[in-house]
């Protein structure tokens, strides 16, 4: 998508070198920074402190992340430690474990002078495959959308958290959809839900705006009353994991849009691509939710009136505060599930999937 008016990924590798290059996003929307990784630790690093977030991203980071940890050793203790050390970053998205084993199976087979060359192309090919599969999101996810534009003669959309570009390597997943009713002249409009503590809604708001996509940002509370007066025609949120019951993890915050969408009788649609599916993992009840450092609730972050980067205490150092970053949304409250192959019930995902063992 783009960044002044640039076509540009959240995340690329400099042209015939061991790097790679990412958007900061602990800097949006406040500043637009670059950053390199030039080892596994950046890597590591990177999705650790959120410089990269979002499901898909993260994946992708850590497929880059190994190729530059070959770059210094490529033997079987090399390969393994890189992976346990970028599976051990964030615990909930499982497109981080999804392209781990993908560089794993690829990798380890080979002979150890072939393995750097063999993790930088087969990282490339994740990133590719994750734009393509985000487009065709946007694609099936236009067509749920576009009966919905009958009511008004316009679109609606409420979002949560960030699962536009930003989130993955190219168009979104949530956000794809949004994109593609846009590039398709529907009047669409976006509630962009804060998503406290971390704010990634800012960064929904941001990467909108560089794309021209009319959106108005809402306090997190503000979600149930927009819902209720019937001014949202669909909600369309991302996943962290996705369950082979169809329960949802996704940014805490996700569970409570899809309660009040419910009683408001309105679609509530999940975009994900494969990477984020785990047919191992039975239900929701299974999914490792994140718990976060408390500051994230005792300190916020923003710009003075100076425009430089500044803190505010707003609880005491000693506040008791608990900061789950995920929540599980049951199948049940899910109208549908938006994939690169199409859209189903939550419960049908096996049959776009077959291949996938439950
Ligand atoms: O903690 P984050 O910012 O990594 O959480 C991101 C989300 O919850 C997104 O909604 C999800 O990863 C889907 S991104 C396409």
């Amino acid at each position: 998508m783009k960044v002044n008016g640039t076509p540009t990924r959240s995340i690329w590798r400099v042209e015939a070198q061991p790097v790679v290059e990412i958007i900061d996003q602990t800097a949006l929307p406040h500043a637009y920074r670059i950053l390199r990784l030039a080892s596994l630790e950046d890597a590591a690093h990177a999705i650790r402190s959120m410089q990269v977030r979002g499901a898909p991203l993260i994946g992708a980071t850590a497929a880059y992340g190994v190729a530059l940890a070959l770059e210094r050793h490529a033997d079987d203790g090399a390969l393994a430690s890189a992976i346990a050390t970028l599976g051990a970053t964030r615990p909930t998205a499982v497109n981080l474990h999804w392209a781990l084993a993908r560089m794993r199976q690829h990798l380890a087979p080979l002979q150890v002078a072939a393995r750097c060359p063999a993790a930088w192309q087969e990282a490339a090919a994740i990133n590719d495959e994750d734009v393509a599969q985000n487009r065709a999101i946007g694609e099936h996810g236009l067509e749920l959308l576009k009966p919905l534009t009958e009511k008004h003669g316009r679109l609606d959309i409420m979002t949560h958290c960030n699962a536009g570009w930003l989130a993955t390597v190219d168009h979104g997943t949530a956000l794809s959809p949004v994109y593609a009713a846009f590039a398709a002249g529907i009047d669409v409009r976006v509630w962009v839900s804060e998503t406290r503590p971390r704010n990634q809604g800012l960064l929904t708001a941001w990467e909108l705006k560089q794309h021209g996509v009319p959106h108005t940002v809402i306090a997190d509370n503000a979600a149930g009353l927009l819902l209720a007066r019937g001014e949202v025609d669909a909600v369309i949120v991302g996943a962290d994991r996705i369950a082979a019951n169809g329960d949802v993890a996704n940014k805490v915050g996700t569970y409570l849009k899809a309660l009040a969408a419910r009683e408001a009788r309105v679609p509530f649609f999940v975009a994900a691509p494969r990477s984020t599916l785990d047919f191992d993992c039975a239900s929701g009840g299974h999914i490792p939710i994140e718990e976060r450092e408390g500051d994230e609730l005792r300190v916020l972050h923003g710009r003075n009136g100076e425009g430089q980067p500044a803190s505010v205490r707003q609880l005491p150092e000693n506040e008791a505060v608990a900061n789950p970053a995920f929540d599980v949304t049951p199948a049940r409250f899910v109208s549908a599930i938006i994939t690169e192959r199409g859209s189903c019930a939550p419960d049908q995902l096996h049959m776009l999937y077959p291949e996938m063992k439950q």
